[in-house]
């Protein structure tokens, strides 16, 4: 707060109702203020780490939401400055740089558009000073931020829900928007040219938990349309910790990948993507069955890349635990920063992907699958088993994943009826395809209850070709990768007994679209980051047959978002 010409800062670590309790935050005095709940990305979540942070004048503060992807660079320039910085954030070289261009004589509103121009990354951030105990100065750039419109008083928020209690009209802020704030007013500038902007009040007819589901009708399906923007922002992840796990990947002699439900599933595809790109072995194994399959063999030399969304589940837990007494090298992959995977791990990387509240896992999926592809081509660089013109070639395929995923997402589902009439469905792929169906599989089972099937599809001959009878529906992941002509096989066999097939593949491959009973036509994508696109359709055909037979997508039955206990 900024009050009697000083800033007051309270913040801690910890339950935000046990710290209001503690410090007593709604008794501040005063009536300008930040806030920010801090979902740590840089720096443990602690006490010094928390938001606000200031400058060493202690005359400016800041709550940042979002990743300065150049902090690095900007704190070292301004240590050389003699600034002095007390945290592991990122955010913190907010303040400090408004901070360096007021010593520098430009006055505050200036001084923030000048900081504001030299990062790069994502933020909304807020500013109070002393210096115009008045104001809050904010400004947006790939991430939200939203003024609320009331009699008398003005308020900034990252989503509305923060502010429906308090006024329904707001002004959406552009990306590259900077805004002066008073309790009677606001001036919109453009950070780039400071030309001041007009932008509209809207009124927002939703009572706040409808706001919270962004007008979707649940979280499931509110997280699967999330995506393309979770994908952006595991795109953004810290080199540096994708590093680290590379070079001690690298140097275990027994690899395990290590996971639950969908995380195993997305281990799966990391042991694809690992081999193929890194030419490394790995051993994809569900947490439950680590201890009796490999507990007697595992050792110094041993390492394992556990994946968890909740870095709490029980199984993976006891697993790491067994690993750890044997001396084994535990590196973590999660979505939740300060969960007990962070703390028992070496070393981990975050997903990014934001929360999930749908107790079915959609967002951390293609977010998991998206960081294991950047350890694997991280590793293969290492191992020397790939040009650097592959390497830019896979990086640009990397960089359109988000934009394929919407194309994706626009896809039509029919089959929905269908499969909700189904006593039983095949879910079938080959290679990289198999931990698609294993994923497809498992959302369609958790959430319409219908047993599903799914192996390689080589395996059909093997046995299970003979569950097959007229009418039942088989669905192969098919992109355009070296197995396509075994596919075509392997959906000729199933017509051929009668089986309804739908096929998911490629927008442009004719043959299969003629050959297939229904298609579900996808986007381009490197064959080997297919799992990240295709499993979009299964998604939204889980969800769907979930509606139709009259489930509740967020909350399946029997089933709770974070397994705990063995
Ligand atoms: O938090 P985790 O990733 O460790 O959770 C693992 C599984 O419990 C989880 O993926 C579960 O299978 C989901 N319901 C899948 O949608």
């Amino acid at each position: 707060m900024v009050y009697a010409g000083e800033i007051l800062v309270r913040k801690d670590a910890g339950r935000i109702d046990e710290i209001n309790a503690r410090l007593k935050l709604e008794s501040m005095p005063g009536t300008v203020g930040i806030a920010h709940t801090r979902w740590a990305t840089h720096g443990a979540p602690t006490a010094v780490n928390a938001h606000p942070h200031t400058d060493c004048s202690g005359r400016i503060a800041i709550v940042h939401n979002g990743v300065i992807e150049n902090y690095l660079a900007l704190k070292k320039e301004l240590l050389d400055l003699d600034h002095s910085l007390a945290s592991r954030t990122d955010s913190e070289v907010i303040a400090h740089l408004v901070e360096e261009y007021l010593r520098r004589g430009e006055q505050l509103e200036q001084a923030f558009r000048r900081a504001l121009q030299r990062l790069e990354g994502s933020y909304a951030v807020a500013l109070v000073s002393s210096l115009s105990p008045e104001k809050i100065l904010a400004a947006r750039r790939d991430a939200p931020l939203i003024i609320g419109v009331g009699k008398g008083f003005n308020m900034l928020a990252s989503d509305i829900t923060a502010l429906l209690d308090m006024t329904k009209e707001m002004v959406f802020l552009h990306d590259g928007d900077m805004v002066v704030l008073t309790a009677s007013g606001y001036v919109v500038l453009r950070i780039d040219t400071g030309e001041t902007v007009e932008r509209q009040v809207k009124v927002v007819d939703l009572t706040a938990e409808m706001a919270e589901k962004q007008g979707y009708p649940h979280f499931m399906l509110k997280e699967i349309f999330e995506q393309p923007e979770t994908l952006r922002n595991s795109l953004k992840l810290q080199t540096e910790y994708v590093d680290l796990l590379a070079e001690l990947l690298d140097r275990g002699r027994t690899i395990f990948l290590l996971g639950a439900g969908t995380s195993y599933n997305a281990c799966v595809t990391g042991s694809y993507l690992f081999s193929q790109l890194a030419r490394l072995p790995t051993l994809p194994v569900i947490a439950s069955e680590f201890i009796p399959n490999y507990g007697a063999s595992i050792g110094v030399d041993t390492v394992i890349l556990a994946v968890s969304q909740s870095g709490e589940t029980a199984d993976v837990l006891s697993a790491l635990e067994y690993a750890r007494m044997r001396a084994c090298t535990i590196l973590g992959i999660t979505n939740t920063v300060g969960s007990t995977l962070t703390r028992v791990s070496r070393a981990y990387v975050l997903q990014n992907a934001g929360p999930e509240i749908g107790v079915a896992a959609t967002k951390t999926f293609t977010s998991q699958v998206l960081v294991l592809a950047k350890i694997a081509l991280r590793l293969a660089r290492l191992r020397g088993k790939i040009a650097q013109y592959e390497i830019d070639e896979f990086n640009s395929w990397l960089s359109r994943i988000p934009q394929a995923v919407s194309e994706a997402l626009t896809r039509v589902n029919e089959p929905v009826r269908r499969l909700a009439e189904s006593k039983v469905v095949f879910i079938l792929g080959r290679g990289v395809s198999y931990s698609t169906a294993l994923e497809g599989r498992l959302k369609l089972m958790e959430l319409s209850y219908i047993p599903c099937i799914t192996y390689p599809a080589g395996e059909s001959k093997h046995g299970p070709i003979s569950v097959i009878e007229s009418g039942i529906p088989v669905i192969f992941v098919a992109p355009p990768d070296e197995y396509r002509k075994l596919n075509i096989g392997s959906i000729m066999e199933m017509k051929a007994r009668g089986a309804y097939t739908v096929v998911v593949g490629d927008a442009l491959d004719q043959e299969l679209k003629q050959l297939a009973d229904y298609y579900i036509e996808m986007p381009k994508i490197h064959p080997l980051l297919s799992p990240t696109t295709y499993i979009i359709p299964f998604q939204l055909l889980a969800y769907y047959t979930a509606i139709v037979k009259g489930h509740d997508p967020d909350k399946p039955r029997n089933l709770a978002k974070s397994i705990t206990v063995p």
